[in-house]
């Protein structure tokens, strides 16, 4: 038996499961933290919270599944995607992390397109237009406006990457991750010296770059001790959470579409070749699958948009929850079902920290729209699934403008455990949504690139064949799917017609 481990660094937690090779998960563990906020727009967190939660989990996970280290036979690593962690010359951290959801650096953005020589110049150099959430910018604003810690940074690192470094003293990262840097040639699979040149950032600081099924590393001496696990346990790339998710879904060849509602909503798809498209409308990237690439579209506050109507209008189903044994979303979701689709025409617009695809617009806001006297708690509840579902769509469309292969999508994540959210999805995307055997996501995607990496297979699709299988499938109902169809074009117009709105409510908060 070949049971390999996958540690996925999330934005609200780290999950680490133990798996063996033919899928089944023999452990798993998580552990929580919070997210800082110091002002609107930003968003923040200290990597030793991560690093903490990795050795937790993972001596949690040997203890459970009464694993000894040396069954342990390598390692994957998934996280958040374009965070960055400022590191000096002694490998210690200078300031808390810049997370994928801040937006602080609308300046920064504008500079690189300049200093790239345009919007289409820099996506053919990186694959991406310049956005918000990426690392560069956040290099850039780290120089700017704090040039005491800047002058100490030698070395900066994505969140995942931070952990392989805390568990091997290796300063490494892989292709699907480093695309998210917007300093990787998609394209070549290699740092981009063109534009770090041209932003005048030393390749020094980056780390060496892996396809993501190869081994980077290996545990150290120190990694040991903390965690438990053998020195020398070999730790492969590993991915982006998104890339690896989609590894965890299965999304390794064309056709296969993923649909994934985490705090962040994603649509992603492989494809064979590197693509470009001049307005860089959806993410490009380099897929986990050495030799694929990927497109996808990221929403930024899907289920963080159910999050935040938990924490604000759930104090019922929180009070009633543990009385009932199940969880505070379950008896939301109760509550919602008592809707009709469509809520009687109110929308909920899902950009409660600004939005990326497809509006790229760190400004954008949230709200209800369309509010009556006849509409009640469930229709507020539902208009929340429905506008964070209308959401995704924006990015399927695209797939399916730039003519990328859809066949099948593959609902994961909150948005597919729940049966209301689920045929939502299927009627308001109008085509069936399946789901899949494994629900670990990026925690088994990184799993799996351990197995691979350490020859359990020759192949990421030949691994995921041998573990994923779709196990149910949820057909649109065509009326409901009839109705949303009419309702997407208004939900559509909401945001240009109260863009301009939104620009002038934040700069009432810079006043
Ligand atoms: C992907 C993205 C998010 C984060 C957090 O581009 O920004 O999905 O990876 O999960």
């Amino acid at each position: 038996m070949s049971i390999t481990l996958g540690i996925d660094i999330g934005t609200s937690g780290t999950k680490t499961i133990a798996m063996d090779e033919t899928g089944r998960i023999l452990a798993s563990a998580s552990a929580e933290y919070p997210c800082d906020y110091p002002k609107p727009g930003w968003s923040e967190q200290d990597p030793d919270l991560w690093w903490s939660a990795t050795v937790a989990t993972i001596r949690d996970v040997l203890a459970k599944g009464h694993l000894k280290p040396a069954d342990i036979a390598g390692i994957g690593l998934s996280g958040q995607m374009h965070g960055s962690v400022f590191l000096d010359e002694n490998g210690q951290v200078l300031r808390k992390a810049l997370l994928w959801n801040d937006q602080r650096t609308r300046v920064e953005c504008a500079e690189i397109e300049q200093r790239a020589g345009g919007r289409e110049a820099l996506v053919r150099m990186v694959g991406n237009p310049a956005l918000t959430g990426f690392t560069a910018p956040k290099l850039l604003w780290v120089r700017k406006h704090e040039p005491q810690i800047w002058d100490n940074v030698r070395q900066v690192l994505l969140p995942k990457d931070y952990i392989r470094y805390r568990l091997s003293g290796t300063y490494a990262t892989e292709v699907s991750d480093a695309s998210g840097t917007l300093m990787l040639d998609v394209a070549n699979r290699c740092w981009s010296g063109e534009l770090l040149s041209r932003l005048d950032i030393d390749r020094a600081l980056l780390p060496a770059c892996y396809e993501s099924p190869e081994v980077s590393s290996t545990v150290s001496d120190i990694g040991s001790e903390a965690t438990g696990l053998l020195r020398g346990t070999p730790i492969v790339g590993g991915g982006g959470d998104q890339p690896a998710g989609a590894v965890g879904n299965g999304i390794v060849r064309s056709g296969a579409v993923s649909a994934t509602m985490g705090t962040s909503g994603v649509v992603f798809a492989h494809t064979p070749e590197p693509g470009f498209d001049p307005l860089g409308r959806l993410q490009r990237g380099c897929h986990a699958v050495p030799g694929a690439w990927h497109v996808m579209g990221v929403i930024l506050s899907a289920g963080g948009s159910f999050r935040w109507v938990r924490d604000e209008l759930g104090d019922l189903e929180i009070a009633a929850a543990p009385a009932r044994g199940v969880d505070p979303y379950e008896l939301l979701c109760e509550e919602a079902a008592l809707a009709k689709p469509g809520c009687e025409g109110l929308f909920f617009l899902p950009y409660l920290t600004g939005e990326r695809t497809p509006h790229f617009d760190p400004d954008a806001r949230g709200g209800w729209i369309g509010l009556t006297v006849r509409h009640t708690r469930s229709d507020l509840l539902r208009s929340v699934l429905e506008g964070a579902t209308y959401a995704m769509r924006d990015s399927l469309e695209l797939i399916r403008e730039m003519r990328v292969e859809l066949t099948e999508i593959r609902v994961s994540g909150g948005g597919a455990r729940s049966n209301l959210w689920r045929q939502m999805q299927a009627d308001i995307y109008g085509h069936e949504v399946c789901t899949i055997n494994a629900h670990e996501g990026p925690a088994f995607g990184a799993g799996i690139l351990a197995q691979v990496g350490t020859g359990g297979f020759s192949s990421v699709p030949e691994a995921c064949d041998a573990t994923i299988k779709v196990v149910s499938r949820t057909p649109k109902q065509e009326q409901v799917a009839r109705y949303y169809d009419r309702a997407y074009p208004i939900y559509r117009s909401l945001y240009t017609n109260l863009k301009s709105s939104f620009q002038q409510m934040a700069a009432l908060d810079e006043a």
